[in-house]
């Protein structure tokens, strides 16, 4: 995981394992307080990579990395909402999925936010 900054804001920029794709595409959307499937969460062919703003829903806090109970998730220190390994709320008060930025890849290994 990597952390970089686009507008203020921190980015969270995330390698995924095969295992860790094919773990958060069989969570069954039922399960998720903000329903997304994790094909919502990445571009087609580029699973490997998840691109996020570091912002917590709930009031702004910056998670951390594999600090939840969610394997390879994020938990935020603030007031205990835990994303999993897509992001996704997953318990505590958050009420919305991490965000998503518009980027796009200009090469296999090389994005633009904005
Ligand atoms: Fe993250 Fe409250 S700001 S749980």
């Amino acid at each position: 995981v990597v952390t970089i900054k686009w507008r203020g804001q921190p980015i969270f920029v995330r390698y995924r394992t095969p295992e860790d794709i094919k773990d958060m595409q069989a969570v069954p959307l039922g399960d998720l307080k903000d329903p997304a499937p994790d094909s919502d969460r990445v571009k087609k062919g580029h699973e490997k990579y998840l691109v996020m703003i570091g912002i917590c829903t709930h009031l702004g806090c910056i998670p951390l990395f594999n600090a939840g109970s969610f394997k390879d998730g994020w938990g935020c220190p603030c007031h205990g909402s835990q994303y999993d390994a897509a992001g996704r709320i997953r318990s505590g008060p958050a009420p919305l999925n991490l965000v998503i930025p518009p980027y796009k890849y200009t090469s296999d290994t090389k994005i633009t936010i904005g």
